[in-house]
């Protein structure tokens, strides 16, 4: 996984918890914990460290990753406020992640592997995203829609139709946009 989202991830638990509070997750996750050069740290790295923070925090795996995918929205929209401001709704904003958003992200970081997603629009007003990748982070896609939403002033409503989690091929996210 790319620094940057180690990087994140450090931001969003020493903003919240306190820089004590990410030095216990490196010691407790027995992991490196010096992510600084512009490069790739293993997988399990970051993981062992959702692990941790779910432990310590007495939540689960997929909500540690949906709750740091929403905090770290802010975080991505100070830094790269170029994807956000040609959107102007987070429709249109999480409509352009696979074919705006990742594609830049794979030019900045040689060899980031970002998921695909196939997008598409339901009759009855969902905008419904397919996500697969061997890495499993459905819900932290799913935290990364709501920070989005959020950071439009929008509220939307989340649902996983189908779930690469129980065993299925894809995961299928149902997007409602709440009134
Ligand atoms: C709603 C918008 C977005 C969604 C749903 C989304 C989703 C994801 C997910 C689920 C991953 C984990 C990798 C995997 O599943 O295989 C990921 C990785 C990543 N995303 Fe996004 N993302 C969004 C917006 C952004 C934005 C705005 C940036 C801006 C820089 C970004 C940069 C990255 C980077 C750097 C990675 C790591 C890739 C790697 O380490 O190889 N994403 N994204």
């Amino acid at each position: 996984m790319k620094v940057i989202i180690f990087n994140l991830l450090e931001e969003v638990v020493t903003g919240a918890h306190g820089e004590h509070a990410w030095a216990d997750m490196i010691e407790v996750s027995g992991v490196s914990g010096v992510y600084t050069s512009l490069g790739s740290y293993p997988d399990a790295e970051v993981l062992a460290l959702v692990d941790t923070a779910a432990t310590l925090l007495g939540q689960s795996h997929a909500d540690v990753l949906r709750g740091f995918g929403r905090s770290a929205m802010p975080l991505l929209a100070a830094r790269y406020a170029h994807m956000f401001t040609p959107h102007r709704d987070a429709r249109s904003f999480v409509g352009s992640v696979n074919t705006i958003i990742h594609p830049e992200v794979r030019k900045l970081y040689s060899g980031a592997a970002c998921p695909h997603f196939h997008v598409t629009d339901h009759e009855d007003g969902a905008l419904i995203i397919g996500y697969q990748s061997p890495r499993h982070l459905c819900a932290l896609a799913e935290g990364f829609v709501l920070g989005a939403s959020d950071q439009f002033g929008e509220s939307v409503m989340v649902d996983h139709l189908t779930c690469m989690m129980d065993g299925q091929p894809l995961c299928r996210l149902a997007v409602r946009w709440l009134p």
